[in-house]
Formats: C-alpha cells, sequence, structure tokens
C-alpha cells in the first residue's frame, strides 16, 4: 500500500514507519523533524517531507488522494504543553487534525486516528461523594471502548484540553462515519515506551514525559521528582507491543477495524509513578551506573509546582482490551522491568547526546 504516515517521525510515528517498510509498503512521512527516523532517510520506498502542516503553504488534499490508507499521529501528546499552550494544544489536536480527516472524508480513504486513553478521564473513585464498596477494585479504572463513561476536570483544570480535542476529534469521527459511512479506526494508546520515547530534558527545552524526567535525573545525578506524591497509576506499554497492534490494524484483517475504536495497552503492567520512580532507580543502579555519579533521591512535589496553575491528572487507567484481543488477536507480552531495561539501555548506550535542538513548542 502507498501509506500516508503523518507524524511518522515521531515516538511512535518512527517505529511505525520502519515496521510499514519492513512490511514492504512505500511511506510517506509528514513531520517536522527528521532525527528519529534519520537511519532510514534515504530507504528507497520512504518519502520524507519536512513540514509544518499549519503552514498556510501546505495542502493536505493532493496526499491524501495518493494514499491508500492515512494514519494521523500528529498532535501535542505531553502534559506540559496541555498546561503552557493550551490554545495551540486545541488547534493542532483537533483543528488541525480535523482538516486531514475531513480529507479523508472527501477522498474516501481510510484513516487510522490516534486519539489517546486520556478521553477516559479519572475514575469513578475520585468523584467527590463516590461511595464505592471497594474503590481499589480494579473493575472501577478499567476503562472500555464503547460502554465506559468519560470523566474529566472542570475548565479551570484546563489539562483536559487535550483529552477534550481528542474527544471531540472522535465524535466528529464517528458522525462522518455515520452520515457520510466515513471509514475510520481510532486507537487509544495506554502509556507506550520505548527508545526515542522523548529528549532528555536537561539537553532540550520542554517538558517531556515521566519516562525521561526520571532517565534525566538518572543519567545527571538530579532530583526524581514524584507529582504530588506519586500514587497515580498507569498501565506501561511497550512501543513494540504497540507496534504489532498498531500494524494488525493496518492489515485490518476482512475489515474487523472498520468504523471501531481500540485501547492499545498492557492491563497487565499497571505500577504506580513511584513504583515507576524506584524500579527505575533499582535497574539503573543494577546495570548502569556509574559510580562517580550519585544515585537520585526521589521527592514529592505538587503538581501545580511542577506544571503549573491548571494541573490535574488521571488517577489510575487500565485498558480493556477484550476488543483486540478478540477481533485482531492481539496480545501486549512485555513486563514492565523488561522494558524499562531496554528503554533505559537505549538511552544510556544509544540516544544521540549531541542531538540537534529541535523545538517546535
Ligand atoms: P510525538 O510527539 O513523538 O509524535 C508526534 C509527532 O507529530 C512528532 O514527531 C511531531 O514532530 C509531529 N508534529 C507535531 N506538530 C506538527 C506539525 N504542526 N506539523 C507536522 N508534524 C507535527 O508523540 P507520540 O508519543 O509518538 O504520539 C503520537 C500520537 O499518539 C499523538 O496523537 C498522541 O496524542 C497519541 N498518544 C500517544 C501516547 C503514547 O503513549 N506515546 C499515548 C496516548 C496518545
Ligand atoms: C501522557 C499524555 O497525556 C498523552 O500523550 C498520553 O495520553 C499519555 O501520556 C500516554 O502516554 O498514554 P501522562 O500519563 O500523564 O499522559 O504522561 P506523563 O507526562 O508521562 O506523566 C505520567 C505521570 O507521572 C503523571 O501523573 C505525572 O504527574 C507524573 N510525573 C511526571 C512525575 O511524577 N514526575 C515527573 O517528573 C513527570
Amino acid at each position: 500500500m502507498n501509506i500516508l504516515n503523518l507524524g511518522g517521525g515521531g515516538f511512535i510515528g518512527s517505529h511505525l514507519t520502519k515496521r510499514l517498510l519492513d512490511e514492504g509498503h512505500s511511506v510517506t512521512v509528514v513531520d517536522l523533524w527528521t532525527d528519529k527516523v534519520e537511519e532510514f532517510l534515504d530507504h528507497p520506498r520512504l518519502t520524507f517531507v519536512q513540514q509544518d502542516i499549519r503552514s498556510p503553504q501546505f495542502h493536505i488534499d493532493p496526499f491524501v488522494e495518493a494514499a491508500d490508507l492515512v494514519i494521523d499521529l500528529i498532535a501535542y501528546a505531553n502534559p506540559g504543553l496541555y498546561l503552557r499552550i493550551p490554545i495551540e494544544v486545541f488547534r493542532l489536536n483537533f483543528q488541525e487534525n480535523l482538516k486531514i480527516a475531513e480529507a479523508c472524508v472527501h477522498h474516501k480513504k481510510r484513516l487510522i486516528q490516534f486519539s489517546t486513553c486520556e478521553v477516559y478521564g479519572r475514575t469513578a473513585a475520585t468523584l467527590k461523594h463516590a461511595r464505592l464498596a471497594d474503590p481499589e477494585d480494579p473493575i472501577h479504572a478499567t476503562f472500555s471502548e464503547d460502554e465506559s463513561e468519560f470523566i474529566l476536570g472542570p475548565v479551570n483544570r484546563h489539562r483536559w484540553i487535550y483529552a477534550c480535542s481528542k474527544q471531540l476529534l472522535e465524535r466528529v469521527l464517528h458522525a462522518y462515519g455515520l452520515e457520510a459511512g466515513f471509514n475510520y479506526t481510532i486507537v487509544r494508546p495506554f502509556n507506550f515506551i520505548g527508545p526515542k520515547i522523548d529528549f532528555l530534558q536537561s539537553e532540550q527545552e520542554g517538558i517531556p514525559r515521566v519516562f525521561s524526567f526520571f532517565m534525566d535525573a538518572l543519567i545527571n545525578g538530579t532530583t526524581m521528582k514524584l507529582v504530588d506524591g506519586g500514587e497515580q497509576r498507569r498501565c506501561y506499554t511497550y512501543i513494540d507491543d504497540a507496534i504489532e497492534g498498531t500494524y494488525a490494524i493496518v492489515e485490518n484483517p476482512g475489515g474487523v477495524c472498520d468504523r471501531q475504536i481500540f485501547n492499545l495497552g498492557s492491563p497487565y503492567n499497571e505500577i504506580s509513578i513511584r513504583q515507576l520512580a524506584e524500579t527505575m532507580r533499582e535497574i539503573y543502579a543494577e546495570q548502569f551506573r556509574d559510580p562517580a555519579i550519585p544515585l537520585p533521591n526521589i521527592v514529592s512535589v505538587p503538581g501545580e509546582t511542577f506544571y503549573g496553575k491548571g494541573y490535574d491528572d488521571s488517577n489510575r487507567r487500565i485498558p480493556d482490551i477484550t476488543k483486540a484481543r478478540t477481533l485482531l488477536g492481539w496480545e501486549p507480552v512485555w513486563p514492565v522491568r523488561k522494558m524499562l531495561e531496554a528503554t533505559m539501555s537505549y538511552y544510556v548506550h544509544e540516544y544521540p547526546r549531541t542531538k540537534p535542538v529541535a523545538v517546535a513548542y
């Protein structure tokens, strides 16, 4: 197939671009940056278009028209940005993505749209007057694509503009499916982790995701900070598992993914952020430590101090993957410790420390 991979130079995108090329597809990537796909830029079946899709000179139409399948990964995807530039988050993650979706509707092209597990928001256990017999029962935190309610915070907690923009986009795709027969598949990733996830925070301006903050602290012997005590939990999913699931969606056997939403995440890998910090510190001490650099302390900091006013958080989110398991035969296999070892090894041994500074946001 000719596949248009928008955002194919990012974390998920670069791994997916590699897989698509390995499977024999022709791939056109549109992205701001080349650094994560540097090693296959001269691949004969890859066309890399270095481009800001917001530019008035850029027109998505011819790219969509030429593609058999469109995959859209472009978004601001780091929580620090939802606090700093919420309007830009809405513009890129909803308005610009909508233009891509509407081009797909117009040209009758199938679209795989990356959304987020953040659309589920928080668990019912966090509601002020919740009276749950057992608030710790995972059933209250297990989200399924077509059944779960969404619980987002108030407007002044503007972290949720990201989840809200993604949710609105999902609703518009659904509506185009109903009214125009549009063929889309929505992916809701649950905290993917792996090589190339983000930049190291001390080397580049910006706010990466938690793995990179912790990795940076380990390499430089600075403090590992737990936002609001680190009791919030995530289900980490290794990028290789994620790409297996995504590729099954690309293949779409018998049209099983048509107008469907899929959680992609590992329900077996739930871990609190405190446990994540402790496990990373333990692995680092065992396998990677430079004896000249002290192991970091782990301290708690208030969310609004760390990220700024308007911060809020998902407390817990576990994917129900029955649908991916049943329709795609997908099952994540990487446990947390092994994925952390593999990802940490990349940042210790392979991460290009003299990376060009490429900051657009
Ligand atoms: P990422 O930031 O690495 O990838 C996004 C890519 O989009 C980047 O390469 C970036 O350069 C590109 N991009 C941003 N603005 C652009 C613009 N104006 N023009 C052209 N390209 C632009 O993030 P990721 O982790 O790979 O996430 C990919 C998608 O998956 C996003 O939609 C994100 O919201 C979603 N998602 C990811 C995760 C995860 O676990 N990584 C979880 C939930 C949702
Ligand atoms: C992020 C983004 O919202 C989305 O890209 C995506 O939906 C999601 O990741 C995902 O990867 O699935 P979040 O899980 O909050 O959401 O991302 P992180 O920035 O990695 O934060 C995870 C947790 O660690 C948060 O509770 C945060 O407060 C905490 N944190 C972060 C720390 O305790 N210390 C830090 O130094 C950084």
